[in-house]
């Protein structure tokens, strides 16, 4: 049954369609906005090995002729030479610009996804299926697409929104604990951020899934509403991004996404009082305790910077980072990259609570 859906207005218009084993009648929502089309499913190999098939099949129910081009499910996937083979794929198939591509999966489809259909004969529609809470919540909302190159994680990308989102919440139900936990980590921080009602909730375990997904997509939606391509606003989402990137990055990825957030999200509530603002850091760490995150920090201060720094790709000048004034209420912090090091070091120190 459908249990909401999210309007979103920009610079393409488009709805987010959220309820629990509503996957059957997708076909009625895409029908629509392409008409009798061929659709091109990009999944992974963990995605397509659960619920391939069973799209397809309800696809080609419908009327629609439909394709599947599968990546080995994980990161590395997200990656210019699988971008080419499902471009090249594309185009031996023939499918031309009235045609529509599907994302079916995490974060790592989608964001390929995206990109193949802002590249494809210079824009193709797309549709976003997310299969993992982090997706549902974040990567196929906002429009934001990319690939990593050797360089670095999500160099290569384009603004590029989707012409629908279907979320369908039983998907989830076959995630592995990490990785639903990985999700839970960013609506944590939707609660942070912007809504203290909604964290409250999140403190009494299990949540309601359709409720805690619409509301992490309507936080996104209004900040995406006000600031689509990141000039300002849209940095509030990247509260413990920052720290967690660097964290992320020194572990060689072996610490996950969600997780390096959460330990982020903790560096950003410990720094928040030095620089004047509210201490919520212990009430945090409740919630992330509750939550089974491990907090603790393997790096020094200097590693931490020198990882932002490169992950920034710029040295000197200043940085903003994203900090708490209280539980639902976060601002944008610009400091000179010099100040950040004096902070990382004052609260990194040898007795850092989480120092593992
Ligand atoms: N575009 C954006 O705005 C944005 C925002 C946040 C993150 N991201 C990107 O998203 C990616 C991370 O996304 P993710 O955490 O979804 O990772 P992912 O896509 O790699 O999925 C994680 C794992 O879950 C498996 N999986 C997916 N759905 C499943 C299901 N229903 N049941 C069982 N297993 C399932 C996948 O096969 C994969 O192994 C990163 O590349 C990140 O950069 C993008």
């Amino acid at each position: 049954m459908i249990y909401k859906t999210i309007h979103v207005e920009a610079s393409r218009s488009y709805d987010i369609i959220i309820g629990r084993d509503i996957l059957p009648q997708i076909a009625g929502s895409i029908r629509p906005l392409t008409g009798d089309c061929r659709l091109c499913i990009l999944t992974d190999s963990t995605v397509d090995a659960l619920y391939g098939d069973k799209l397809v099949d309800l696809l080609t129910d419908a009327g629609f002729a439909a394709d599947k081009f599968v990546i080995p499910a994980g990161e590395a996937s997200k990656c210019a030479d699988n971008l080419l083979d499902f471009l090249n794929f594309l185009a031996e198939c023939k499918y031309t610009r009235s045609d529509a591509l599907i994302a079916f999966g995490g974060g790592v489809v989608g964001d390929l996804c995206g990109l193949s259909a802002a590249l494809y004969l210079r824009g193709v529609k797309y549709i976003q299926i997310p299969t993992t809470l982090l997706a549902a919540v974040d990567s196929s909302v906002g429009g934001k697409t990319a690939i990593d190159i050797p360089a670095g994680k999500n160099l290569v990308g384009a603004f590029y929104q989707p012409v629908l989102v279907y979320c369908d919440t039983a998907l989830m139900d076959t995630l592995s604990p990490e990785i639903y936990r990985d999700g839970c980590a960013e609506v944590i921080k939707y609660g942070v951020i912007l809504d203290k009602q909604l964290y409250e909730i999140l403190q009494r375990q299990p949540f309601e899934r359709e409720y805690v997904v619409s509301r992490c997509v309507e936080i996104k939606r209004d900040v995406v509403q006000q600031d689509e391509f990141d000039n300002g606003l849209r940095g509030l989402l990247n509260f413990g991004h920052t720290f967690g990137h660097a964290v992320e990055k020194l572990s060689d990825f072996a610490v996950s996404h969600g997780a390096a957030v959460a330990k982020g999200m903790l560096l950003a509530a410990r720094m928040a009082p030095l620089c004047g603002l509210c201490n919520v850091a212990d009430e945090l760490v409740e919630l992330l305790h509750q939550y089974g995150f491990d907090l603790s920090v393997d790096y020094s201060a200097d590693e931490i910077y020198e990882a932002i720094l490169s992950d920034k790709k710029r040295r000197g000048g200043d940085i903003t980072v994203v900090l708490p004034r209280a539980i639902g209420n976060c601002t944008l912090v610009t400091l000179p990259v010099e100040r950040l090091y004096e902070l990382l070091k004052q609260i990194l120190t040898e007795d850092y609570e989480y120092k593992a």
